[in-house]
């Protein structure tokens, strides 16, 4: 029998674990941050010290920001997204169950064993391999629920919010297959199937269309999707946001040599991933651009709705990080920059600015529709959120602009007779004032996410989780 209502149960599910695992990886952001400043901060704690060094908790906030908040994220807005807008449920509740619980697993596999120090030392790949199969399974999972539900559609069209999901989960699974590729020695050890060069051109191609399809095509989605609801107004242009689809695609797959300039890499790949890298500026900017004109007509509700505000002020992030990733790819930049703060500071306007920012705005418009209410618990909270989230991101981001800068002209400063100016000391020691600040920023927005959290609560308390959105019929002709 055809299904006549929605399955929201999973849309629910992943998105309170947003906003939980958003939190967690935050913490251990600022948790990180501190440690910069005072680095015997967890030394003292005894038995637990080892399991909170530094280099251990680093690759638990990036896979806890990246792929528990960040994909908790993205599986909500694109399991809800890809029901309304095909006029369909998805393909198999069970599935979605298994897709939903299979990734918490992962979550907690990798809560436990990066501090434990398992890790096959490859950035934002570093899960053991009996992790990386689980991954790919529950992967191909959530692609069958997906493109399933997509061919079920009674719509006739598919809604490009649709494209850019369905590019993320086809190219997310074929990079994490072909980058996790080793030889496990025992349960907790394996070494990569690739040597040298190749091993580490493999994994930047991976590592930074991580950051294309994960962090931005992935998200591109979902401003397709809750940019045009929340504003009330349909996507400024559909022609542009098929040239968008297909350039950033096809162009985003070559950079990756930018993170390898000045190695060993063949001198023709670098200045190919250089090249590509400027160019992706076009279509970045078309995406962007759309996004925002999508308000023209709207441009009043910026003054009273904060949640437009969290999407408005992300897109703005996406153009400025999108500026400024093409800069940081030019060779003569890049000299200055790789190594310093100034990568951080970009990875965080991206991160913080673009990728959490549109993640709140969407959580915002989603969960309360998800729990049967009009809207949040207090609209004036989420207001206070806003503000606190911007100011943090600002200073984050500014101080290590100017630390990076500093940095990077600091070691290559020379006196006449040609010895360095400055000792490594003494560049570190320059740092410490942005540290504090850079802490003070994630502190701020970090606390933000804890408002959210109690927002949320009282919007969960005081609603009722809608099980029977219906689904409408098709009109016969
Ligand atoms: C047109 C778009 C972009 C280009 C061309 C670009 C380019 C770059 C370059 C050249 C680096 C420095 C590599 C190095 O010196 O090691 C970098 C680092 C990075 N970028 Fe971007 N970027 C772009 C957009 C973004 C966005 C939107 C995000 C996040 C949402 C992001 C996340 C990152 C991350 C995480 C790193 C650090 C990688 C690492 O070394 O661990 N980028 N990017
Ligand atoms: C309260 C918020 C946050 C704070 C305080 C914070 C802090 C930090 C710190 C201290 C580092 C290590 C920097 C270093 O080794 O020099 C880091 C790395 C990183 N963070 Fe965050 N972070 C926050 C949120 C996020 C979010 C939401 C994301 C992604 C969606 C993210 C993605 C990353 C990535 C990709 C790196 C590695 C960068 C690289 O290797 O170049 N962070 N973060």
């Amino acid at each position: 029998m055809e299904a006549t209502t929605y399955n929201y149960k999973v849309v629910r599910q992943f998105a309170i674990m947003t906003v939980v695992w958003g939190i967690v990886g935050m913490l251990v952001g600022v948790i990180l941050s501190a440690q910069l400043i005072w680095p015997t901060l967890t030394e003292h704690l005894g038995p637990l010290a080892p399991y909170l060094s530094y280099g251990r908790i680093r690759p638990l906030h990036t896979n806890a920001v990246i792929f528990a908040f960040g994909g908790s994220a993205l599986f909500a807005a694109s399991l809800f997204a890809v029901q309304r807008t095909c006029q369909a449920r998805l393909l198999s509740d069970g599935l979605a169950g298994f897709v939903f619980w299979g990734w918490q697993l992962i979550i907690v596999l990798a809560a436990v064993s990066l501090p434990m120090g398992f890790t096959s030392g490859k950035e934002y790949a570093e899960l053991e391999w009996p992790i990386d199969i689980l991954i790919a399974v529950v992967w191909v999972a959530y692609a069958v629920l997906f493109f399933g539900t997509i061919i079920k559609r009674k719509t006739q069209h598919i809604y490009v919010a649709n494209w850019f999901f369905g590019a993320y989960i086809v190219t997310i699974a074929v990079l994490h297959i072909t980058n996790s590729m080793e030889f496990p020695i025992t349960l907790t050890k394996s070494y990569s199937a690739y040597a040298g060069v190749q091993d580490a051109m493999v994994q930047w191609w991976y590592g930074h269309n991580a950051v294309g399809f994960f962090l931005t095509t992935a998200f591109l989605g979902m401003m397709y999707y809750f940019i045009p609801k929340q504003a009330g107004r349909p996507i400024y242009s559909y022609r542009l946001s098929i040239v968008h689809f297909w350039a950033l695609n096809f162009i985003y797959m070559w950079a990756g040599p930018h993170h390898l300039l000045y190695t060993a890499l063949p001198d023709w790949a670098q200045s190919l991933g250089m090249l590509f890298s400027l160019m992706l500026i076009a279509p970045s900017w078309g995406g962007m651009i759309n996004g925002i004109m999508t308000l023209s007509g709207a441009w009043h509700k910026l003054r009273t709705d904060p949640i437009l505000k969290f999407m408005v002020t992300a897109l703005s992030f996406y153009g400025m990080s999108t500026f400024e990733g093409p800069m940081l790819s030019v060779k003569t930049v890049n000299a200055l920059s790789h190594y310093t703060e100034w990568t951080i500071g970009h990875v965080h306007s991206g991160a913080l600015g673009w990728v959490a920012m549109i993640s709140i705005g969407s959580m915002y418009y989603l969960i309360p529709r998800l729990f049967g209410r009009e809207e949040m618990y207090s609209v004036k909270w989420i207001n206070t959120h806003f503000w606190v989230s911007t100011i943090g991101v600002v200073l984050y981001i500014a101080a290590l602009w100017i630390a990076g800068v500093a940095e990077g002209l600091m070691w290559r400063a020379t006196n006449a007779d040609g010895t360095l100016t400055y000792s490594f000391v003494q560049s570190v020691e320059a740092m410490y004032p942005f540290y504090y600040i850079r802490l003070l920023g994630g502190l701020m927005f970090f606390a933000g996410m804890l408002l959210m959290a109690w927002n949320v609560w009282k919007t969960v308390a005081s609603g009722k989780a809608v099980d029977n959105a219906p689904i409408p019929q098709a009109v016969q002709a």
